[in-house]
C-alpha cells in the first residue's frame, strides 16, 4: 500500500456501519474535544502486549480473549467489573496450568461500545426505528429519540472506560489477583457445580502443584509476580471518529498508536481491504485482530495481511477465526494452509461464539455444546495442520445471566427470560464461561501431550 497514511486518512475511503449524525458540528466539537483528552493506554504497554503475542505466533502461549459483546452504560457498576475479571483469572489458571504455557490476558472490556449490525432497522410490531449500535452511538429503548446517534456518548464512554480501566489496574496489581485467591476461587466453583466431578482432578494437579511451590518457598509473598498479573483491554474499532480522537504519537518510536485500548479488531463485517476500517488499522502500531468469518477467502486473507502487517512482524496480527461449529472443517484449514505456505506469522484465534447464534423461545441464544465444538473442531484442525491453537475469544460476564443455553446446569430454552441482560449478543455466565476454560484445558493438554511425544517419534 504506497498511500501516505494519517490518522485521518479513512475519511476518504468508503465506510460501512457508520452512524448517521443530525448534527455533523456537533460530532466535530466531541472529537475535537476528545483528542485533548489523556490516553487510556500507554504505547509501551501495546508494545509489550505485542510481545507477548509473538510468542504464541511463535507456537508458545495461548491468547484469552473475552468480555461482554456490548458494554453498555446501564451495566457500569464496581460489582460487574469484578465479577469479570474474577471469572477471567480463574480461567486463566486453568489454561495456564493445562497448557504449561503463558496465558495472555486480554478483556473484551473498557471500550467496547460500538456494534455492526445486521440490518439498519429493527421492527417491532408495525414500527420500525434504526438499530440500536451500541451505547457509544445510541440508546436501546425503542423509541425514535432514543435512537438518534448522539456524538455526546463518545465523552461517556471514554469515561466510562476510564474508570473501569482504573479499576482492572487496581486488581491486576493491588492483590486481588494473587493466585492462592484465584485457586480458591475456583475450588468453590468445582464444589458448586453438577459437573464439578469432571473438573476435580485438574484442580487437585494445580493444588499440588501450588503446595509443591509453597514447600519451596515460592510463595505470593516470596514472588511479587504470584500476587498480580498482565491485563490488557481490547475492543472492535468500529466508530473510526472516536479511535482517531485517541490515536497519539508515541514519543519514544515516533509511531502512531491507538490509546482507546491495548489491541483493537476489525469486525466481519468491515474487513473489506480498500474501505476505511482496515485504512485506520493498517497505519498504528498496537496489535490489531480481524475477524474470520466463512466469506474469508484464503486470496483474501493474503491480501489483507499484506496490508495489515508488511513487515511480517510476530505479535502484529491475530486471527479471530467464527465460522460455526458445523463450518470450521470447510473453511480453517484452507486459511491456514494459505498463511503456512506464505510464511505469514499470526496468531491463530477462535471465536466460538459468532457463528453459533439461534433464536429460541425468543430471544437469540448460543447453544453451549455448538459453542464447545467449536473450540474442539479448531484444535482438531491444527493438531492436523501441525500449527499452534493459539486462543479463543469468547463473550462472557462475570454475572449469573441465562443468555446461553446447555453447560452443567443445562439452562433451557424456557429459562432464557430468567436474567437475560445483554444489550446486543447472549454471552457465557460465569459457570458456563469457567466450564468452558476446563473444557478447552483437556484439549490444551492433549495438544502439549502430542508435542511432548514428537521428539521421540522422531528420533526413534
Ligand atoms: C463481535 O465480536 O461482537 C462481532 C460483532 O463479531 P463479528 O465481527 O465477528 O461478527
Ligand atoms: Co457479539
Amino acid at each position: 500500500m504506497s498511500q501516505k497514511w494519517s490518522p485521518e486518512s479513512w475519511r476518504s475511503k468508503p465506510i460501512l456501519q457508520v452512524p448517521e449524525y443530525p448534527d455533523q458540528a456537533a460530532v466535530a466539537d466531541v472529537e475535537q474535544r476528545l483528542a485533548t483528552y489523556p490516553p487510556l493506554v500507554f504505547a509501551g504497554e501495546a508494545r509489550s502486549l505485542k510481545h507477548q503475542l509473538a510468542n504464541i505466533a511463535n507456537g508458545n502461549g495461548f491468547l484469552l480473549q473475552g468480555g461482554d459483546c456490548a458494554e453498555s452504560f446501564a451495566e457500569h457498576h464496581p460489582d460487574h467489573i469484578r465479577d469479570f475479571f474474577r471469572v477471567f483469572l480463574q480461567m486463566s489458571v486453568v489454561l495456564t496450568y493445562a497448557a504449561s504455557q503463558p496465558v495472555v490476558k486480554v478483556g473484551r472490556i473498557a471500550g467496547q461500545f460500538a456494534k455492526p449490525r445486521s440490518s439498519n432497522f429493527e421492527k417491532k410490531g408495525d414500527v420500525e426505528l434504526p438499530s440500536y449500535r451500541g451505547d457509544i452511538i445510541n440508546d436501546i429503548n425503542f423509541t425514535t429519540e432514543s435512537r438518534v446517534p448522539d456524538p455526546g456518548r463518545m465523552a461517556m464512554a471514554y469515561r466510562q472506560s476510564a474508570a473501569t480501566l482504573n479499576l482492572l489496574r487496581a486488581f491486576a496489581q493491588g492483590g486481588f489477583a494473587n493466585l492462592d485467591q484465584v485457586h480458591r476461587w475456583m475450588l468453590g466453583f468445582i464444589s458448586d457445580s453438577p459437573q464439578g466431578h469432571r473438573y476435580q482432578e485438574l484442580a487437585d494437579r494445580i493444588s499440588e502443584a501450588l503446595n509443591f511451590m509453597k514447600a519451596c518457598g515460592i510463595n505470593s509473598d516470596s514472588v511479587p509476580q504470584l500476587r498480580s498479573t498482565d491485563f490488557f483491554t481490547s475492543h472492535e474499532a468500529l466508530l473510526l471518529g472516536y479511535e482517531e480522537s485517541l490515536t497519539r504519537v508515541d514519543s519514544t518510536s515516533g509511531d502512531w498508536y491507538a490509546t482507546s485500548g491495548h489491541m483493537i479488531w476489525i469486525g466481519d463485517r468491515t474487513r473489506q481491504p480498500d474501505h476505511a476500517h482496515v485504512e485506520f488499522c493498517r497505519g498504528i502500531k498496537n496489535p490489531i485482530g480481524l475477524k474470520c468469518g466463512p466469506s474469508m477467502t484464503p486470496d483474501g486473507l493474503l491480501e489483507l495481511i499484506d496490508i495489515l502487517n508488511p513487515e511480517n512482524e510476530p505479535g502484529r496480527l491475530t486471527l479471530i477465526a467464527r465460522f460455526g461449529a458445523d463450518k470450521v472443517f470447510d473453511h480453517l484449514p484452507q486459511l491456514i494452509r494459505a498463511v503456512e505456505r506464505e510464511g505469514k506469522s499470526v496468531v491463530w484465534s477462535c471465536d466460538p461464539m459468532h457463528g453459533n447464534t439461534i433464536t429460541a423461545g425468543g430471544y437469540k441464544t448460543r447453544p453451549f455444546d455448538r459453542i464447545l465444538k467449536e473450540v474442539e473442531s479448531f484444535f482438531e484442525v491444527h493438531n492436523a495442520e501441525g500449527t499452534h491453537a493459539g486462543g479463543v475469544h469468547v463473550e462472557m460476564t462475570g454475572r449469573n445471566v441465562t443468555e446461553c443455553t446447555g453447560g452443567a446446569r443445562a439452562l433451557t430454552a424456557e429459562q432464557l427470560g430468567d436474567r437475560y441482560h445483554t444489550h446486543c449478543d447472549p454471552r457465557l455466565n460465569a459457570d458456563q464461561a469457567l466450564e468452558l476454560a476446563f473444557l478447552i484445558a483437556e484439549n490444551l493438554k492433549k495438544e502439549r501431550d502430542g508435542r511432548q511425544t514428537e521428539p521421540m517419534v522422531a528420533s526413534a
